[in-house]
């Protein structure tokens, strides 16, 4: 069997911590794209050298030219720029939205093929444009949002029962903003809803509040202990999850801006939902019962990535 071949678009630090894991993982051959010249084929050398120390075997190379992308199997998107302390993820739609344009044409021209998973901010936004930008088909782009902040919430549940992150399961809908949804009533430590863990544990609603709160303003805690830079090796290794999950048709659940059509009230928006990922992409949105409070912080969360949308397709015509 032929090997995978895995595109990179961005060879910033999520993009060189995603070639590390994927060659790590023998996912396939990896080539690192980005406009800067030098900057992927030097990334793709040094990650070469590793292959002998750590003992994988994977190509990897580095190209300034989309044509070297042709016939990816998987594209990962993180070309853009990230935000600065004090800014919103928001704050990039201008910028961003202009390389998802060139990005998602790119790819449109050389592997229309491919399951496309975006992680460049404002997230929602930019996955819904380069699907619109790329033309492929909404089962076939997705965003990665969903696993990160999920990911954050066990991580501070965990630390605050002091229990393994392995044995909590932590759920967050929504939006990847500040009005995401990490949701208390599907969240579980192996098995036992969070509350009731909480109660056994006496820990009080006000401090699952305020990891709640704490969840929701998680990139940019990094974002402002970094000073420059955003978060990488926790976005990298839930892309690299989700791309798994494609290339093996592992048919996990995983909460991802998927697009949804008519679950969750919602027509035609990417936003963060529980999703089946499988050899089709994005295989199946599954819709949970919520409470009337939980549907009300998901319609905050949805209204503020449609509003985004607009501003989209205000700055682009070819969006409207
Ligand atoms: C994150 O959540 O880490 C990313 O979306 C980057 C950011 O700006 O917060």
């Amino acid at each position: 069997m032929a090997r995978k071949k895995i595109a990179l678009i961005g060879s910033g630090m999520i993009g060189g911590t995603l070639a590390h894991l994927a060659a790590k993982k023998e996912m396939g051959d990896i080539v690192l794209f980005d406009i800067a010249e030098g900057m992927p084929q030097g990334k793709a050398l040094d990650l070469s050298q590793c292959g002998p120390v750590e003992g994988f075997d994977a190509k990897i190379t580095g190209s300034n030219d989309y044509a070297d992308i042709a016939g990816a199997d998987v594209v990962i998107v993180t070309a853009g720029v990230p935000r600065k302390p004090g800014m919103s993820r928001d704050d990039l739609l201008g910028i961003n939205l202009k390389v998802m344009k060139a990005v998602g044409e790119g790819i449109k021209n050389n592997c229309p093929d491919a399951f496309v998973i975006c992680i460049t901010n404002p997230l929602d936004a930019m996955v819904w444009a380069l699907r619109e930008f790329s033309g492929l088909p909404h089962n076939k782009v997705v965003g990665m949002a969903g696993v990160l902040d999920s990911a954050r919430f066990a991580t501070f549940l965990a630390w605050e029962f002091d229990v393994s992150v392995k044995d909590v399961n932590a759920f967050v809908l929504g939006g990847h903003g500040d009005t995401m949804v990490p949701v208390t009533s599907y969240t579980t430590v192996n098995g036992i809803p969070v509350n009731d863990f909480a109660k056994i544990k006496g820990v009080d609603q006000g401090r699952i509040d305020e990891i709640v709160d704490r969840t929701r303003k998680g990139g940019g805690e990094i974002v402002g202990l970094l000073g420059n830079g955003s978060a990488y090796y926790a976005p990298a290794t839930s892309a690299i999850a989700m791309a798994e999950a494609y290339l093996g048709d592992q048919k996990r659940i995983l909460p991802c801006a998927s697009y949804v059509e008519g679950k969750y009230g919602l027509d035609g928006l990417y936003v963060g939902v529980p999703t089946v990922i499988g050899a089709g992409g994005t295989e199946e949105v599954i819709e949970i019962e919520l409470s009337d409070e939980e549907k009300s912080n998901l319609k905050v969360s949805t209204d503020a990535v449609e509003e985004l949308l607009e501003a989209c397709k205000g700055l682009d015509s070819s969006l409207a």
